[in-house]
């Protein structure tokens, strides 16, 4: 775990949080959370908070690809920082892509403009299979330079959130060569080919666990794991084809000594599985009832959400009325970092992510403090 944030082990009592509520940084605020420490109030930041939505990003963009600003450490970082910056958030992911581990697996791909990413050569047979490379994770070591660059210039002012994509959601976008509607040649992998498909994620966790390690010890206070579109299975098939490649990752990345946020969107019959992961956290998405979903899961893990990101099109009294909806599910549990369901998306007015922010603060401002609602 970084150095930089002195957050008790799990079993250590709390103390002194009530007599200086004050006292808590942005990142050890978001590192409470995420191990359901009370803290002062609770932390929030942003699916996607630095990307295409904000003006300051799209400069940059001007004068690079995504590639390069994902591969120049300094520029990364300089993302990352303006947008945590500018939205006064508690937490800063790195500025990088789910797809970065390709290129060192041997798999060409580009964002082609307006369509998102393309596969070059989709990986389909055991043979495909057997040249994915999973010696050169190092070759991604831009990613954890960026994490250093973002360290020492936020110290503990913000967490810092590395991420990853995780063994599914990754597998599709190999296999099918891109986005996909229905994963009709990813499916048809797993389940004709139950066992090449297990080397695929074997492969996906072995570069993964390597390239999260270097995230974490690069500075990174927390990973998130990127399960974007693992709600396209069936709770059985993901039990049956998913769980146990995810678990091991997950498992692996806790053994570096920070917590993780495993994500997924339309996962409401999936958490309970996913939750067996023993990630951390789980996001959950804006589908699911914050309350009712928390209380099924027992209050065993954190959670991350759950605003819909199109909600920051409305108004600022329908966006207040919504956030404080959200807090009120919370209740004030310790466990509960504000966020969205899924990522801002462009052209989302940048002050209502803001106002966003300052609801979150004003909201708990008047509420009591959390031990006189949780005794
Ligand atoms: O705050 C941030 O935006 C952090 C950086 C970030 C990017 N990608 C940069 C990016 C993060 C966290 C990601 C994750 C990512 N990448 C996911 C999971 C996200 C989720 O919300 O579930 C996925 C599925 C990808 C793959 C990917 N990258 C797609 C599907 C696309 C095109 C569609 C899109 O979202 O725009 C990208 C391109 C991409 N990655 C952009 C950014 C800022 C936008 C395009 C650009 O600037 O050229």
């Amino acid at each position: 775990m970084s150095e930089r944030l002195h957050i008790p082990s799990h079993d250590q009592p709390v103390t002194g949080l009530e007599e200086e509520p004050d006292r808590l940084t942005g990142g050890s605020r978001f590192l409470r959370a995420c191990l359901r420490k009370p803290v002062d109030r609770t932390p929030v930041w942003f699916l996607r908070q630095a990307g295409r939505y904000m003006p300051e990003y799209q400069a940059v963009r001007r004068h690079h690809s995504l590639l390069e600003i994902c591969k120049q450490p300094k520029l990364a970082a300089e993302v990352t920082i303006t947008a945590a910056e500018k939205l006064d958030v508690d937490a800063a992911i790195i500025f990088a892509d789910l797809l970065l581990p390709f290129e060192p697996m041997g798999l060409d791909f580009e964002f082609a403009a307006g369509e998102g990413p393309v596969i070059h050569k989709p990986v389909r047979t055991a043979e495909d299979i057997a040249h994915l490379r999973t010696d050169r994770a190092g070759d991604l070591g831009y990613v954890a330079e960026a994490i250093a660059h973002v360290a020492a210039h936020l110290r503990d002012r913000a967490a810092i959130i590395g991420f990853c994509g995780a063994p599914y959601t990754l597998a599709s976008y190999m296999i099918e060569g891109g986005g996909s509607r229905n994963y009709v040649h990813t499916k048809t992998l797993m389940y004709r080919h139950p066992d090449v498909w297990r080397r695929l994620l074997d492969k996906l966790v072995s570069v993964l666990r390597d390239y999260a390690r270097q995230q974490v010890e690069a500075g990174a206070d927390c990973i998130q794991v990127f399960d974007s579109w693992a709600g396209s299975l069936a709770v059985e098939d993901y039990r049956d084809f998913v769980l146990p490649a995810t678990k091991i990752l997950i498992r692996d990345i806790q053994a570096t000594g920070v917590p993780v946020i495993y994500f997924g969107v339309d996962t409401a019959s999936l958490l309970p599985s996913m939750h067996e992961t023993g990630a951390d956290v789980l996001g959950l998405d804006w589908r699911t009832p914050l309350d009712t979903t928390w209380r099924t899961l027992e209050y065993a893990c954190a959670v991350q959400g759950n605003l819909d990101p199109i909600t920051l099109f409305a108004g600022p009294d329908l966006i207040r009325l919504r956030v404080g909806q959200i807090l009120d599910q919370a209740g004030g549990r310790p466990g509960h970092i504000f966020n969205l369901g899924h990522g801002i998306v462009p052209g989302t007015p940048v002050e209502n992510v803001q106002h966003v922010v300052r609801f979150v603060r004003e909201h708990l401002r008047h509420a009591p403090p959390v031990e006189a609602r949780h005794g």
